[in-house]
């Protein structure tokens, strides 16, 4: 036997007993006579004594541990001495002494420090992935990540749904991101693509009867890497027959608030049943359709006070079918502050931001003075009841088109609060986004497109309007969304083919290309489709949340660099010629070597 305990077991209840450890030295302190070492493994840390007085020979070969090594010890369980006890650690009340020690494999300086959590340079993070990994931060979101999979798994057993895999190279269909290909050798020229989703295996499996689906399901998207996006990344990928929207949430409202109660006790939901807010009331009041709710900072519409100003930013944008409006930031800006968020606004689009600070009766600001004292008054009583303050506020106003303004207070909605740390820690605030629109606009391709994807189903209410006004219809979708992230979205499905044909039609997919594309999905929906929908989870960004990180790639064992290339193994690489010419592959652009 390697060992008899792991190195995070022992408890007072041990002392005196003999016991073998094997772990990897977490850090080595040298005092005089005697060497402490603290031995880490999975479970935890154990501080074993090398004494010389004790055992030379031990005290000698201790000497000579660096960071890293594996080693075994063998020893006595003793208390620490009056007043050493460490209550920040759970083995922290004993100490192992030790009589035989043996070094199983000297490390090399590593090139990270893993005892310490200091910052690491991202190429490092991921080419030395796993002395990273080693790290108790990065041990313990592994270990949730865990947690939440064995969770969802036994939640979904013991509620009829069967787990069931789907194939990863399939036919490529247009599903909103770029797919990426996988060349067929067997079939020279053709393609593969990798999943965006499982999407259309789990309503084909609907179609097979098999009621009640899911699957921890890998995913492919080659989109350009985000803090919150990964190119492969993990769905919770949920499909059920003979249900609404109604059920579909509920089912996965009840199994998140278990989830947060059974993995993360120590974060509290602020609300629940969770709140729901339609798409336009989501985009209106926090300009995104996933809000940070754990903070208020609405947006206010101060069209209404401005809309016969002097001031032509304001009063011209409104005649010209654009918005004004503001947040209510509660404190006041120094000319630094404000230049600063004004840049922030501008990288995003803005022509600039104009801000009045109200402070002591007073206004200060480079608009005030276009304003008159009606519209000034007017602001004050707005920005007061939002602030949730008399006074001293600012308002931080933006003019522009709606998407854009929407999308400019949004971000400053969060800089805001995170500058006046306005958002608590421990509070996860979902809600449910619903209804919103079937089809956007693609100014590129000046046509519509779908939202969600082009399964999912119009509302009953608005189907006269498919024809005569596609940018009203609402869908039968609803997303999840926590602390300012989008956690999953799903829809109930089209499910006859009349709706479906007007469907493609109004995306101007012709029969031909329709039945080229989804060709199996039309028949199989012949065969007796049952009504059916479903949802998705970002398995990755429900772990990040729970774990408090920022960046999805802290709860990822492997993930990629956000240049999408892995520097650990080197990929995406360079293959053979001949690997090349069997798949009929020639390359014409190849990235240059001092890119890398
Ligand atoms: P959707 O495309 O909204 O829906 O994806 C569902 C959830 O997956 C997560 N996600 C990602 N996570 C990490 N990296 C990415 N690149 C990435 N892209 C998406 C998000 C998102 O909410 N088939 C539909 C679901 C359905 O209709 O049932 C789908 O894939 O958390
Ligand atoms: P200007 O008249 O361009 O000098 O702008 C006067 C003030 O209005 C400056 O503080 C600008 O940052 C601000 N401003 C200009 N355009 C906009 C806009 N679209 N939205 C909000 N503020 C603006």
């Amino acid at each position: 036997m390697l060992r008899t305990h792991t190195c995070g077991e022992l408890r007072s209840e041990h002392i005196g007993s003999r016991v073998r450890l094997a772990g990897w030295v977490n850090r080595r302190r040298d005092h005089g006579g005697l060497v402490f070492v603290n031995l880490r493994d999975r479970y935890g840390i154990t501080q074993v004594v090398c004494d010389s007085e004790h055992q030379h020979q031990v005290f000698e070969a201790a000497h000579e541990l660096g960071a890293e090594w594996v080693i075994f010890i063998e020893g006595t369980v003793r208390a620490r001495p009056e007043g050493q006890a460490n209550p920040d650690m759970p083995t922290g009340e004993i100490e192992v002494l030790a009589d035989a020690l043996e070094v199983m494999n000297p490390a090399e300086t590593p090139p990270i420090e893993v005892a310490r959590d200091t910052e690491v340079e991202e190429v490092n993070r991921l080419r030395y992935r796993y002395l990273y990994l080693r790290r108790q931060r990065l041990q313990a979101n592994m270990m949730l990540r865990h947690k939440v999979s064995a969770f969802l798994r036994h939640y979904l057993e013991e509620h009829d749904f069967i787990e069931v895999e789907t194939p990863i190279i399939i036919k490529s269909t247009p599903e909103g991101a770029r797919d990426f290909l996988v060349p067929s050798r067997l079939q020279p020229g053709r393609f593969y693509a990798l999943p965006q989703s499982p999407q259309q295996m789990k309503q084909l499996l609907m179609v097979a009867g098999f009621d009640r689906y899911y699957q921890l399901a890998r995913c492919f998207r080659d989109e350009d890497p985000r803090a919150d996006r990964e190119l492969e990344f993990t769905q919770l990928d949920v499909e059920m027959a003979f249900v609404d929207e109604e059920d579909v949430m509920e089912l996965n409202e009840a199994m998140l608030i278990e989830m947060v109660r059974t993995v993360a006790p120590n974060l509290s939901i602020r609300e629940t049943p969770f709140p729901r807010l339609t798409y336009y009331e989501s985009m209106e009041r926090f300009g995104s359709d996933k809000p940070d709710l754990r903070f208020e900072l609405e947006l206010l519409d101060i069209g209404p006070d401005v809309a016969e100003s002097e001031f032509r930013v304001f009063s011209g944008t409104l005649a010209a079918g654009g918005r004004v409006k503001a947040i209510a930031a509660p404190t006041t800006y120094t000319r630094r502050e404000v230049d600063d968020l004004e840049r922030i606004a501008k990288e995003l689009g803005a022509k600039g931001l104009a801000w009045i600070a109200f402070e002591d009766g007073a206004v200060r600001g480079p608009v005030a003075k276009f304003l008159s004292e009606a519209e000034i008054e007017a602001l004050r009583a707005r920005g007061r009841a939002s602030a949730g303050t008399d006074e001293p506020f600012t308002l931080l106003i933006v003019a522009g088109d709606d998407a854009l303004v929407a999308k400019v207070l949004s971000r400053l909605r969060t800089e805001v609060a995170e500058r006046l740390d306005m958002i608590p820690q421990d509070e996860l605030c979902f809600a449910w986004i619903v209804d919103p629109p079937l089809f956007e606009w693609d100014d590129d391709e000046e046509r519509w497109v779908a939202m969600h994807h082009l399964f999912t189903a119009p509302q009953e209410a608005d189907a006269a309007l498919l024809e005569s006004d596609p940018g009203a219809v609402r869908a039968r979708a609803y997303d999840v969304v926590c602390n300012g992230y989008e956690l999953g979205g799903g829809s109930i499905r089209i499910h006859d083919r009349e709706t479906q044909r007007r469907v493609f039609e109004l995306l101007q997919l012709s029969d031909e290309e329709a039945a080229e594309q989804f060709g199996h999905m039309l028949t199989a929906f012949q065969y007796g489709a049952p009504p059916h929908g479903g949802i998705a989870w970002g398995l990755d960004r429900t772990v990040a949340i729970l774990a408090g990180e920022p960046n999805i790639r802290e709860v990822i064992a492997f993930p990629k660099a956000l240049s999408g290339v892995d520097p650990m193994t080197g990929s995406p690489s360079v293959v053979p010629p001949e690997n090349l010419e069997e798949l009929g592959i020639a390359v014409v652009a190849r990235r240059q070597p001092d890119q890398d």
